[in-house]
């Protein structure tokens, strides 16, 4: 700890602390409107000046040294704050009684408040830019605009998407989008990081426009009249009087705009943030304090909410009659549910019954699903789709360290030397935490590696990008393995101490040598070596994946080479490594992990331990099946073979995501008796003979857990639609029609429950998970949590960690003659996977209206394509119509399509091959036959796409250029004597 004499009071600082945040801590009151934690200090406004051995320095740039004694009223600090904050006014208008932004935490309203100021000594200048309207989702107004260039840091280091920049050199400063674009047509992706951190009014969100207050909805010229009349007064009056009545009507806006925590709903990562309604219309999502997130989003968690006011909401249950669907009332829908599950069950056998839950829905949902299977019904028929991508990474990760989950936290992979991303477009699929790597590599030298068959943006920042062939991702890391066992490159302390299964494993290796490798992926032995030095010389690693090595018929094995590469370089138990298998849904882990499972109980209890099968039957006071039930692509196979006769969905499109989709929607046709339960009439709908509307995590309570294992609670923000129900109230009221006599009222009697049940959750209570609180698993009784799991033993008996020997056997589905191209497909950044929720966001469906087939410059120069070009795919199983764009991101014979569509879906391509471990569909191993038609239309991506924008890759803010101008003169003194400009960057 060091001393600070602050202001006459001397007090402990950290090592390495901001004078700011000292100042902050001590409950002090300087000015800063350039600084934002999360961001660091990017040292624009000086509006922060303090008085150090009678020097101004500004304290957010500055840390505390021991001895230090700093003033931050003294005369000369004090007057430099102000004149530091007039030059800022000189950029802005008070308007705050008319203005959205009034809400109690504009920085620009509040500094003004508390320096007091009455009058603008410098007077406004109005900019010579026009309002940018451009983007779907926020605007930025010039005349707003103080130039603090909180934005543009946002942008450019926290986001890394590098399209803002300050030309500070210009007689008018301004932010600039790509170099000097419209918003709309440069690479900005909407994630909303800069709108977020502005710390008045110039970036707003749309949404807030013309709704947040009560007099801006008014028309634009009386708007313009009324700040008129605010300029008119504020010489007489001073802003002392105007600020008074902002702040009454500040305070009316408090009484109607509710501010309500909670998870976002599509991906992994678990963004949280508090969401502002106005009755039913969301004002804005506000990320701040979000353990995984805190200010960043992406364009889905920020501005992708269209779903929720959607008027496609199913709001009554439906009934089929013949070819028809009619309404019907809950009591007729749940009644007639309950009989026919019975009736199948007691004709056929409860075997007969299978259930899906939705990794969409919250754990406690998904734990009342497989208690409705297995306690009501009778059957372990419950799965999730967690089978379609992860299944395999959670067994790779069981064979070699125990737990299935990640084994450490976002922050790990933030502080990793070295970082793999292999068959992940992180970027895409997990933003979030691209942003977290892209930063890392950016500013702190962290290195990047990424294996992909696209060069997606990750593999282009890249300081190395494999192209291997695919499906063959498990024989170069293989290779490495031996490579660095064979060259006294791996851990052996390490092993030795940590690790069972050393000899066996090397065995396995024998086959792996650097020539097999070269001939079996294509990449050269001089790269596979490369990353072999890379690895070994890194003092921690993580690796991350996705579904481009588990998607494949061998993903269970990848993903245990991955974790035994990472145990034989000791890349586990330490903060920056471990193996991090990216989860997909914003709940496919807890869906998981919550028993959903035909194997597994809560917390990965097997239903063939008597031991535990007891614990749940004293409690439920059932007798539970023992033998493991049928998985998803099982039960599609028992359909067409007869045996299962009924299904209950509950949020999952299984038509057209599971693969062979064909295949899959001619089982749904046979089944006696089909209920389905959502939000929209999805397209899996078609074949239900109930449908049941659900409610969306917005209208609800409950818990999602994360990719990093982060259990985190959601809060009802608006009530539930008439007419739709919270699902997991839908499925109490089914099982209860069928005599189960639940008595849940509210989720957390539900986690309760779990938590007396699975020692994995033990101490999760809603209590400890209060507002951003949050947990990852497993949590002790007493509430201790594992951010960095496997800090002190691995999860089996002994404590030590297992090498998991796997041998190749090579892709499925392989291109010949007639099927010559390979076929790989994933996600798209402005889309959740099928876009059932995305597409009903205006905004989303303006940037990215429709699906498309990539094609690589050379095949389309060979067949006579362009953008636009209608093809038809055909493959052994479908065949699907869609859009050339011909992009450089493939490569050769390698065609993409993303998952973003129903009417064209690319599993009406894909086979029904799956990895031989977890029976997760080989979607990635498909080919297929190119037909080019002789329409051409326009480009299926729109010139807005921020694809086709320029980004402006720079430092961050660049303050030192705005120091060089030649009228800039540090505040303080005039001319600049005595300012020690310090330290620029974290
Ligand atoms: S990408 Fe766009 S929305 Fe995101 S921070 Fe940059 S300019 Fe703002
Ligand atoms: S638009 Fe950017 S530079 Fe302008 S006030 Fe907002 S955050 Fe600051
Ligand atoms: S989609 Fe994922 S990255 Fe985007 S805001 Fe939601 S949780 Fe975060
Ligand atoms: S807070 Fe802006 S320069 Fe310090």
């Amino acid at each position: 700890m060091l001393k600070v004499n602050l202001d006459g009071v001397v007090r402990e600082a950290q090592p390495d602390e901001l004078l700011i945040d000292l100042i902050n801590r001590a409950g002090g009151s300087v000015p800063h409107v350039c600084y934002h934690p999360q961001l660091g200090p990017v040292q624009t406004c000086d509006t922060c000046m303090v008085e150090e051995n009678g020097r101004l320095i500004r304290a957010c740039a500055t840390k505390a040294a021991d001895g230090m004694t700093i003033y931050t009223k003294s005369a000369k600090a004090s007057a430099a704050q102000v004149e530091a904050f007039d030059r800022i006014l000189s950029n802005h208008l008070l308007y705050c009684t008319v203005c959205d932004n009034n809400n109690g935490n504009c920085t620009v309203h509040n500094t003004t408040k508390l320096l007091a100021i009455e009058h603008q000594r410098i007077p406004f200048r109005s900019k010579p830019y026009e309002v940018d309207n451009t983007n779907p989702f926020y605007r930025y107004d010039p005349d707003q605009c103080i130039l603090c260039g909180r934005c543009v840091e946002a942008c450019q280091n926290v986001e890394v998407n590098e399209t803002l920049s300050i030309n500070w050199e210009d007689t008018n400063p301004r932010v600039l989008w790509d170099g000097g674009s419209t918003i709309g047509e440069s690479s900005c992706v909407s994630c909303g990081h800069c709108v977020t951190v502005c710390p008045c009014n110039a970036l707003m969100e749309k949404s807030m426009l013309g709704h947040a207050g009560f007099l801006t909805s008014l028309k634009k010229s009386a708007l313009s009249g009324m700040i008129e009349v605010v300029k008119g007064v504020e010489p007489e009056t001073g802003y002392g009087s105007i600020l008074q009545v902002s702040e009454a009507e500040e305070a009316m806006r408090e009484h109607r705009i509710r501010k309500t925590k909670t998870v976002c709903t599509y991906c992994g990562v678990g963004c949280s943030f508090d969401v502002w309604t106005k009755d039913r219309h969301i004002l804005k999502i506000a990320p701040e304090h979000g353990p995984a997130n805190g200010i960043s989003t992406c364009v889905k968690g920020k501005f992708g909410w269209g779903h929720i006011n959607s008027q496609d909401r199913l709001t009554t249950p439906l009934i089929r009659e013949e070819d028809k669907f009619r309404q019907a009332s809950w009591e007729e829908a749940i009644g007639l549910v309950a009989r026919r599950l019975s009736e199948i069950k007691n004709k056929d056998g409860a075997d007969s019954l299978a259930f899906i839950s939705s990794s969409k829905c919250t754990n406690e949902e998904s734990y009342l699903m497989q208690k409705l299977a297995r306690a009501v019904i009778g059957t372990n028929n419950v799965d999730n789709c967690s089978r379609y991508c992860q299944a395999p990474a959670t067994v790779g990760l069981f064979r070699t360290v125990g737990y299935g989950g990640d084994s450490g936290s976002i922050s790990d992979m933030e502080k990793a030397d070295l970082v793999i991303i292999i068959g992940s477009n992180t970027a895409e699929s997990h933003p979030v935490i691209a942003t977290r790597v892209k930063s890392s590599h950016k500013l702190d030298g962290q290195k990047l590696i990424v294996s992909d068959l696209r060069e997606n943006e990750m593999a282009r920042r890249a300081d190395l990008f494999l192209h291997p062939k695919p499906g063959t991702d498990l024989v170069w890391l293989s290779a490495i393995s031996r490579y660095l066992l064979d060259n006294g490159l791996a851990h052996t302390k390490f092993l030795d101490q940590w690790v069972n299964g050393l000899e066996q494993y090397r065995k396995s290796l024998e086959p792996f040598t650097l020539e097999a490798a070269e001939r079996l992926t294509g990449l050269s032995e001089r790269t596979i070596r490369t990353v072999a030095h890379m690895i070994a010389e890194a003092k921690a690693t993580c690796i991350l994946w996705a579904m481009g090595v588990t998607q494949q018929s061998q993903g269970s094995d990848t993903s245990t080479a991955i974790s035994n590469l990472l145990l034989i370089t000791g890349n586990y138990m330490r903060p920056g490594t471990g193996a991090y298998p990216l989860r997909g849904h914003n709940n496919v882990q807890g869906a998981s992990d919550h028993g959903s499972m035909p194997n597994m109980l809560t917390g990965y209890q097997s239903v063939d331990d008597p031991e535990v099968r007891q614990q749940f039957e004293t409690k439920w006071k059932v007798t539970l099946p023992s033998t493991t039930g049928l998985d998803n692509h099982q039960m599609v196979e028992a359909i067409h073979a007869g045996k299962l006769k009924a299904m209950y969905v509950i949020g999952e499109e299984m038509s057209i995501v599971d693969s062979n989709a064909n295949y899959v929607e001619a089982a749904f046709e046979k089944l006696d008796f089909f209920v389905v339960q959502d939000i929209f009439f999805s397209h899996t709908c078609r074949y239900a003979d109930v449908v049941l509307p659900g409610a969306p995590s917005l209208e609800k309570e409950g818990t999602f857990t994360s990719t990093e294992r982060r259990i985190q609670r959601l809060y009802e923000v608006l009530e539930p639609l008439d007419g739709c129900r919270p699902d997991w109230k839908i499925v109490q009221d089914v099982a209860n029609q069928m005599g189960a006599g639940w008595r849940y009222q509210h989720p957390s009697e539900i986690m309760d429950e779990i938590a007396a049940l699975t020692p994995m959750f033990a101490g999760v209570n809603y209590e400890r998970l209060a507002g951003y609180k949050s947990l990852q698993w497993p949590v002790a009784a007493d509430g201790t949590d594992q951010p960095l799991h496997y800090t002190k033993r691995f999860a089996f008996p002994d404590g030590k960690a297992r090498l998991f020997p796997v041998s190749w056997i090579g892709p499925t589905d392989q291109p010949n003659a007639e099927f010559d191209l390979h076929l790989n497909n994933g996600r798209l950044l402005e889309h959740f996977h099928e876009g059932n929720l995305t597409y009903r966001t205006e905004g989303i469906r303006e940037k990215t209206p429709d699906v498309f087939v990539e094609v690589s410059p050379e095949l389309a120069e060979e067949r006579g394509i362009q953008s636009g070009t209608w093809v038809q795919l055909i493959s052994r199983y479908g065949k699907v119509r869609v859009r050339a764009l011909v992009t450089d991101r493939v490569h050769g014979k390698e065609l993409y399509m993303p998952m973003n569509s129903v009417e064209s879906p690319v599993n009406r391509l894909t086979s029904s091959h799956t990895d031989h471990v977890t029976d997760t569909p080989a979607y990635k191993e498909a080919s297929v036959h190119m037909k080019v038609l002789a329409e051409v239309g326009d480009s299926p991506l729109p010139r807005i796409n921020p694809r086709f924008g320029h980004p402006t890759p720079q430092g961050g803010v660049e303050v030192e250029r705005k120091w060089k101008r030649a009228d800039y003169a540090p505040p303080g003194n005039g001319n600049g004597n005595g300012l020690v400009q310090l330290q620029t960057k974290k």
